[in-house]
């Protein structure tokens, strides 16, 4: 169901447009992706395993490969990154996809070549103040972003931001989007719904990125990479059955498309990320049911816990999902008692009706690219996982290659766009300009954000890399 009234966001929707999918003629307007068409029409189910398990949307911004569908002919499409168009020919898939024997793809050519002196790839927060930072000292930049949208995960973002006030804490993540948006808006080569495939050498640092069916290979010199963050699943039975999602493609669904994803919903984690992704649903006219936390105590902030409290939802700390029920879809939860070890506990089990099953449980950095462009990685749980080694510039163990953003460990917004700029000014000493003292105010501005009590795991597993960083420079 498409959503008219929002207590904040005012949705603008494109022109009407009909496309098919598996031969049903489905209303869109132009500027949705086909996952959100289809979720607005009432679809979920986008494909089939090999075996016939049901497969839908998961984290609605091209990272887990779960919507995938063939179009126009064209199989293993990702539904929730590819926007619909007039007279499009969607099918669900069996397996991975096949292409019709018969089929004849209209060609694309031969690949487009670019050259620049500083390429950066992920249009969030990140990337964006790197844009920004380049342009202030006469460098245009190419950037790619895979999603149809500039702006990473702020333009889901409806709350007032915390952080710092230099970076815009105070202000909605939408309209911080907006801003960076427009402060490179004509300056930049913008280009959205370009992944990036691959990093190689062929004399030269050569992005290959995939543009609508085309091929683009980019020379750049330099490279920011800044390709955010994916979320973390949850073993429990039926995990992987439409109407369990990642609180992003639920954010998605609600504050970009104003598609309503469900009725009733399971949230899971009391994070901040669960915490204001409730307070989300509930403002899009969603029940939810209940809050669980593995944890004894709620790790986001208490202003949001109270807030969804007051509207009657109820925050089980020391609980967590023990099941999905449903065949095709969700059509209830188990939730049950955990004990310290963080299995639930056999009799404390409850049936909850519910038709959706929001999974808040964490971020892990995006680091295929940097990994693929052969940067070491290590694992630090204090930055969500596995990060590429960088030092106090952002440079990874790869000359020129630069990091910012979640990608280089999980932060927040604040902290992507420092990061984004010390990577950028980084760029540019390395292109002859004297910018040392800039960037080293930059880099204390990021210590001093992150030397409060909420910054400090960050801090540790940023101090952790750097001293992984010298043992690898001293060989
Ligand atoms: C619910 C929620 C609430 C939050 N609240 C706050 C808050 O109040 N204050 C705060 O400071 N922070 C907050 N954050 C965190 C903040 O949104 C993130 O830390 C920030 O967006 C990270 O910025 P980024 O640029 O590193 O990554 P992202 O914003 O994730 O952007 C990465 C971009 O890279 C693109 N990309 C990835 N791979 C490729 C590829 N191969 N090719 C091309 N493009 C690619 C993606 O499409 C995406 O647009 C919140 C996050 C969530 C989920
Ligand atoms: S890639 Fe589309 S839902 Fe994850």
């Amino acid at each position: 169901m498409r959503l008219t009234e929002h207590p904040i966001l005012e949705f603008q929707r494109g022109k009407k447009i009909t496309f098919s999918f598996d031969g049903r003629e489905i209303e869109a307007y132009e500027g949705e992706t086909i996952a959100a068409a289809l979720h607005a029409a009432g679809i979920r189910i986008l494909s089939r395993t090999k075996s016939g398990r049901a497969r839908g949307l998961f984290c609605a911004i091209g990272k887990c490969s779960s919507c995938l569908v063939t179009v126009d002919g064209i199989p293993n499409v990702k539904a929730c990154v590819t926007l619909v168009r007039e007279g499009m020919d969607v099918r669900s898939q069996r397996g991975p996809g096949q292409i019709d024997p018969h089929f004849r793809p209209r060609t694309a050519g031969p690949p487009l070549e670019q050259e620049a002196e500083v390429a950066i790839v992920g249009a969030g927060p990140a990337g964006l103040s790197a844009a920004k930072t380049l342009l202030e000292h006469g460098i245009r930049p190419l950037l790619f972003d895979e999603n149809p949208h500039p702006g990473g995960q702020l333009i889901k973002q409806t709350h007032k931001f915390f952080g710092s006030r230099a970076e815009r804490a105070g202000t909605r993540g939408v309209a911080i989007a907006q801003e960076l948006i427009a402060e490179v808006r004509g300056e930049v080569e913008l280009f959205s719904g370009s992944q990036v495939l691959g990093i190689y050498e062929d004399e030269g640092r050569v992005l290959a990125v995939s543009q609508g069916g085309r091929l683009l290979l980019i020379r750049a010199r330099y490279l920011v990479v800044a390709t955010g963050a994916e979320e973390r699943f949850l073993l429990f039975p039926g995990n992987d059955l439409p109407g369990v999602y990642g609180a992003g493609a639920i954010q998605t669904l609600m504050n970009v498309y104003g598609i309503k994803p469900g009725e009733r919903a399971l949230m899971v984690g009391a994070g901040n990320v669960g915490l204001i992704v409730a307070y989300q649903l509930l403002q899009a006219g969603v029940e939810v049911v209940a809050l669980v936390e593995a944890a004894p105590t709620i790790g986001g902030y208490h202003v949001h816990a109270a807030k969804i409290r007051r509207l009657g939802v109820p925050i089980l700390t020391r609980h967590t999902v023990a099941r999905a029920l449903g065949e095709e879809r969700v059509e209830g939860a188990v939730i049950a008692r955990v004990d310290e070890r963080f299995q639930p506990l056999p009799g404390t089990e409850e049936e909850l009706s519910v038709d959706l099953i929001c999974l808040a449980v964490g971020l892990t950095p995006s680091t295929r690219l940097s990994e693929v462009a052969g940067a070491k990685v290590a694992y630090v749980p204090e930055l969500g996982g596995r990060v590429p080694l960088h030092d106090e510039t952002m440079e990874t163990t790869v000359p020129g290659l630069y990091v910012a953003g979640d990608c280089a460990g999980i932060g927040e917004a604040s902290t992507a766009m420092l990061e984004g700029r010390i990577a950028a000014l980084s760029a540019l000493e390395r292109l002859g300009r004297k910018l040392r003292d800039e960037r080293q105010a930059a880099q204390r501005e990021l210590g001093e954000l992150r030397s409060g009590p909420f910054g400090e795991r960050p801090r540790r597993g940023k101090e952790k890399l750097l001293s992984l960083m010298k043992e690898v420079a001293l060989g």
